[in-house]
């Protein structure tokens, strides 16, 4: 038996699938099949939904890398830069195999997204070794974008739903405290292979097969499931998190976030400060300075007006127990109210 040449701890996931696969194919009709024989992988329902997640973004109509396209019968059978893609009843001698068992990352397919599951790459192996069949006039076509949100008709005015879920704002907070532990950087802590930090993993097939992150589809994500299945066993934050279960109000945050888009935010330490522009107001005399009209915006909204400047002596008083914790001497005084320049505050 050939042992595929795939990475490490793929390996031996792989080897287990390939064994079975080679006792679920025994050649000699007289020997006894200690397995009844697997199927060879249907292709709408095994292959096609790998290829949609995985592939044609960039092997397809708009973006046909290495020129090969995967959305057609013809691209595949035409095949890339460097030759025939698959070489039908050959799993492991074609060159679309290869490239998803590829140890250097930056060769292996699909680009710059974490690899397949070793039980994806084995339906693929198993679909070629079966002779590829595809049936004719499928077009696998790249997953269309999410819907637009139900809250896009008013974004800027909140309605009856509330604003725009934030990520960074919203969003973070609760899988930090509540899931990055297991699902999060820490390698030697992290369960299931699910990283809810990193989008490119939270919205891609699971190992399982699960998806965490569907956006625009609460209902299909398995993130939403997880966190509102009622068998404790299953329910997340996991039991042996001494968790309590997330509450009402944080469930609902993520299923608008989801039903939204689920739109990632970078950390906000990594978000270039933009110069937002003040607010407009009412009484445009008041503010003397940009910053002023955002102090002013929340005090119209509140529907309250500025106290009076106070009169110079009781500013240079304040000032003073600002900027000393001592109250001004008399000659700071003398001099602060003989200076009528409109800087004498600032001196
Ligand atoms: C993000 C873009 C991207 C995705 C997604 C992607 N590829 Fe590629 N693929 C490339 C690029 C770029 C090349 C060009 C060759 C190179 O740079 O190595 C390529 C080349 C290939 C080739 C070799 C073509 C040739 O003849 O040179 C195969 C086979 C292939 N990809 C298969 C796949 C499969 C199968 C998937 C899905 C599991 C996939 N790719 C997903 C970007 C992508
Ligand atoms: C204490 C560790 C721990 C914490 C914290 C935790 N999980 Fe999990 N999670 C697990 C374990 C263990 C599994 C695998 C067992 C299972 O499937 O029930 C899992 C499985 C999952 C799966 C299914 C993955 C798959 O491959 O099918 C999802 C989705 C998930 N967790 C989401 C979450 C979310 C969302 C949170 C935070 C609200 C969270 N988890 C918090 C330990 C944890």
């Amino acid at each position: 038996m050939r042992i595929p040449r795939v990475p490490g701890p793929v390996a031996a996931i792989a080897l287990v699938a390939s064994v079975s696969a080679a006792l679920g194919s025994v050649r000699a009709p007289a020997a006894p099949a200690p397995v009844a024989p697997r199927p060879s992988p249907d292709f709408v329902r095994d292959v096609q939904p790998i290829l949609t997640a995985s592939c044609v973004r960039c092997h397809g109509p708009r973006k046909t890398e290495g020129e090969l396209r995967l959305d057609t019968h013809a691209g595949l059978l035409k095949g890339g830069e460097a030759g025939p893609a698959v070489v039908p009843g050959d799993g492991e001698g074609s060159r679309l195999y290869q490239l998803l068992v590829e140890k250097d990352p930056d060769k292996r397919m699909p680009r710059r997204k974490p690899a397949l599951s070793a039980a994806q790459i084995e339906t693929v192996r198993r679909w070629i070794d079966a002779g590829a069949s595809w049936p004719e006039g499928v077009v696998v076509k790249a997953p269309s974008p999410p819907p637009p949100p139900a809250v896009a008709v008013a974004p800027e005015t909140p309605g009856a739903d509330g604003p725009r879920v934030s990520f960074n704002k919203d969003v973070r907070p609760i899988l930090a405290d509540n899931c990055y532990a297991c699902h999060g950087p820490d390698r030697n802590r992290r369960q299931k292979d699910l990283r809810l930090d990193l989008e490119e993993v939270a919205t891609a097939p699971l190992p399982s097969h699960a998806v965490a992150i569907v956006p625009g589809h609460p209902e299909t994500s398995a993130l939403l499931q997880r966190v509102t299945d009622p068998d404790e066993q299953r329910r997340m934050p996991h039991v042996s998190s001494g968790k309590p279960r997330l509450t009402a109000a944080q469930i609902d945050t993520l299923r608008r976030w989801i039903a939204e888009g689920a739109r990632w935010e970078p950390h906000w330490s990594y978000i270039r400060p933009a110069r937002p522009t003040p607010p407009v107001v009412k009484d445009a005399r008041w503010p003397r300075n940009p910053v002023d009209a955002f102090v002013l915006a929340r005090i119209e909204n509140a529907g309250l007006t500025p106290s009076p400047e106070a009169d110079r002596r009781e500013l240079l008083r304040r000032l003073s127990f600002d900027l000393t914790g001592l109250p001004p001497a008399p000659e700071e005084i003398r001099a602060f109210l003989a200076d009528t320049s409109p800087e004498a505050y600032e001196r």
